[in-house]
């Protein structure tokens, strides 16, 4: 969740407060941007200002031929929601009510960054495993989507190095998950920042952090918002929602945040499609963020629920030879590697020879009962996805019927696995 500061109206200037004493003016001179003092409102705008100049401010030539609308509606909802308390800071992201733009569903806040950032031929970087919709979503904007493969080895996280090499001159937006769907993989803050390091190398670059889970982190495991460390706020389009932490899927709300040029061509795009987000839902959404910081206690009770599913499913996993495991530190998935379990000479007692992934997954519906999806979907050939959105009792008795259909006796491994 991120902190909603001064109420702007629409187009208008800011009322600038100086913190430094009553009276005190700040004036907006170059050389304050070396201050190690906390920044007034001014000086941060400024500085955000100067950093913007150095920001490629492209915006797709088709969105930037669009009429926008004169009804702001969603300017005034997200106003109205600071002012009823929306105004939590709890991960160092701090924005102007108009850097932020309310949607409908995270899904539409993603497709309308990408829309508003990426021209044709440009490139977005997506490590796989990656949510479904990104490299869609990348393609249908005219861009090229670039996958950067990762290993459960890896915890499922992208280094630097990789990042690094991936770079073009047409490399414009990195899509970042953490925590990620499908992996449940969270990127730790020094891995973050040897990526902002990347970021910082290429002045076209900008990042899409969605962090739609950050709330369903487990401890250790923490939490970063890109847009937080140090440079990164002028790179990072922010986007979040209530469809996980407060299990508001059907609501369909979610945000997009980030400097205040990229988010106004993300509310053009909107203004001539779906105009803002259902008023309802926004009602509804109030009545979330007011149960408390990080949704209080009853999102710390879903939390712990999902914790308890997560390390039975782990446990379960881990007894069954061959199961290649990155154990998840959020979300609600874990992506299994199972390539020992499939290809040449990998079979199922009785059912027949298991070639790939589809065929694995249907022998797992067919002779356990239980469905799984594909890694394919995700960029993850060789994985599965089990979703733990469901009860400890379902979610045990689909892994002891999966540990019984995968057991030594039940099934050969693929030669050589
Ligand atoms: C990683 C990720 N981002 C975004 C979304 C979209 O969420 P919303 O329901 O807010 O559109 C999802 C939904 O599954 C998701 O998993």
């Amino acid at each position: 969740m991120m902190h909603l500061h001064g109420g702007l109206p629409a187009g208008g200037a800011q009322t600038v407060h100086c913190r430094a004493g009553p009276g005190a003016h700040c004036s907006p001179r170059p050389v304050q941007l070396g201050s190690t003092a906390p920044f007034c409102t001014s000086c941060k705008d400024l500085k955000r200002a100067v950093m913007a100049h150095a920001v490629d401010q492209t915006i797709n030539p088709a969105v930037a031929a669009l009429k926008p609308s004169k009804t702001m509606a969603l300017t005034d909802l997200a106003l109205s929601m600071k002012e009823q308390g929306a105004d939590v800071m709890d991960n160092g992201l701090d924005y102007a009510v108009d850097e932020v733009l309310v949607s409908n569903g995270a899904k539409q806040s993603i497709w309308q960054a990408l829309l508003a950032t990426c021209s044709p031929g440009d490139e977005v970087i997506i490590p796989a495993p990656y949510w479904v919709s990104y490299p869609e979503m990348a393609t249908m904007a005219g861009a090229k989507p670039v996958i950067i493969p990762t290993t459960p080895q890896e915890g499922f996280l992208m280094s630097a190095e990789k990042l690094r090499a991936a770079m073009t001159p047409r490399s414009r937006l990195l899509i970042l998950c953490t925590p990620s769907n499908p992996t449940g993989s969270v990127y730790p803050r020094e891995l973050l920042e040897a990526l902002a390091e990347v970021v910082r190398d290429h002045p076209r670059l900008l990042v899409l952090s969605d962090e739609i889970y950050e709330y369903i982190t487990y401890a250790p495991a923490q939490h970063h918002s890109f847009g937080a460390l140090p440079g990164m706020w002028e790179r990072t389009l922010t986007v979040n929602g209530f469809s996980k932490a407060y299990a508001m899927t059907g609501w369909r709300l979610g945000y997009l945040a980030g400097p205040r040029h990229f988010v106004k061509a993300a509310s053009t795009i909107q203004s001539q499609s779906t105009s803002g987000a259902s008023s309802i839902a926004q009602h509804a959404a109030l009545a979330a963020l007011n149960l408390g910081p990080h949704g209080g206690a009853p999102v710390a009770g879903m939390v712990e629920a999902f914790r308890e599913r997560k390390d039975m499913i782990v446990a379960k996993l881990r007894t069954i030879p061959g199961v290649n495991l990155a154990e998840p530190e959020g979300a609600f998935y874990v992506l299994p590697e199972m390539s020992a379990f499939f290809g040449p000479g990998a079979e199922a007692v009785g059912w027949g020879p298991v070639p790939d992934s589809d065929a694995f997954c249907r022998y797992l519906i067919e002779k356990a009962n239980v469905a799984v999806v594909p890694g394919e979907a995700f960029g993850a050939e060789t994985c599965i996805r089990i979703s733990y959105a469901a009860s400890l009792e379902t979610l045990t008795t689909a892994m002891d019927r999966i540990v019984a259909a995968l057991a030594p006796g039940a099934y050969r491994l693929r030669t050589g696995a």
